[in-house]
């Protein structure tokens, strides 16, 4: 059986754990090549082992995606070490929750920075490859708060809805030239991005003991969850969606 992402070179951000590191797995499974970037390189190596131990292709890099000249030449490693780029998936991100008018310029500055800016450079840097080989997907790990908002996530928010819009654009202004965008909106994920957040609506054992009363399927994601998801919008199973805003969520935005 030829894997769902055979031959296909992957670049996915935010690797080295939770959301990014299980679809980096699941990519691997499915016969990508895939270059597993993280600010943590010590995480996104331990991710591509994993990913080589399992049968896959997959190296590591550090990239901090706030910085352009660090997500040019990340986009640069995967060309040169896999000779193209089919697929990227924007998934790096920060939730540094606060009361807004309490907020420093620093964790503003940061969130937009790493979760806007971040998923911008990404694409900038990755579509001018997608345009010499008329084909690419990408994808950008946005969030329920690109549609929705929680206590304590104003400038989270902020940076997802600005997610969701990015990838409306870029869908729009490359769908004749075979470049599909796509955004994933998750709910609650077991993963340590929320951990801070959990503690200001009063512990991780408490929202998980409370979870019904905001995502309906009464339990967190597993990134597995998330990462399946991300797998069929890289594939050419989608290949009618782009523009497409894809919660997978538990049923949140269904309230
Ligand atoms: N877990 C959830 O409930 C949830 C829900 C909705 C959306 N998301 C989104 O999913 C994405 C992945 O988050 P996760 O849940 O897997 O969290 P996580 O904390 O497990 O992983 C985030 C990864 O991003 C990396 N990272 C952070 N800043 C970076 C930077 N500047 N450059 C490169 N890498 C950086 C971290 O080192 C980490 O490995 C994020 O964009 C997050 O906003 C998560």
């Amino acid at each position: 059986m030829p894997g769902r992402l055979n031959g296909k070179v992957c670049v996915v951000t935010g690797a080295g754990s939770g959301i990014g590191r299980a679809t980096a797995l699941r990519f691997a499974e499915e016969g990508a090549r895939v270059l597993c970037a993280d600010i943590n390189v010590v995480s996104a190596e331990g991710t591509a082992q994993l990913a080589t131990m399992a049968g896959g292709v997959a190296k590591s890099r550090e990239v901090d995606v706030s910085d352009s000249t660090a997500v040019d030449a990340m986009i640069e490693d995967a060309v040169s070490t896999f000779g193209s780029l089919d697929v990227l998936v924007n998934n790096a991100g920060v939730n540094i929750p606060g009361v807004l008018h309490e907020v420093s310029d620093d964790v503003i500055e940061r969130t937009l920075a790493v979760n806007v800016k971040g998923q911008i450079y990404g694409c900038r840097a990755a579509i001018p490859h997608m345009l010499a080989s008329g084909q690419g997907s990408i994808i950008n790990v946005s969030s329920v708060n690109g549609i929705v908002s929680e206590p304590f996530l104003a400038i989270y928010s902020a940076s997802k809805g600005a997610s969701v819009m990015l990838t409306k654009g870029v869908a729009l202004d490359y769908a004749k030239q075979g470049i599909r965008c796509n955004v994933v909106c998750p709910g609650w994920v077991d993963t340590p991005i929320n951990y801070a957040h959990a503690e200001m609506l009063g512990g991780l054992e408490h929202v998980y003991a409370t979870i019904d009363s905001f995502q309906p399927i009464g339990r967190p994601g597993e990134p597995s969850e998330i990462a399946n998801v991300i797998l069929f919008l890289a594939s050419d199973e989608a290949s009618f969606m782009t523009g497409s805003v894809v919660a997978v969520d538990g049923g949140m935005t269904s309230q």
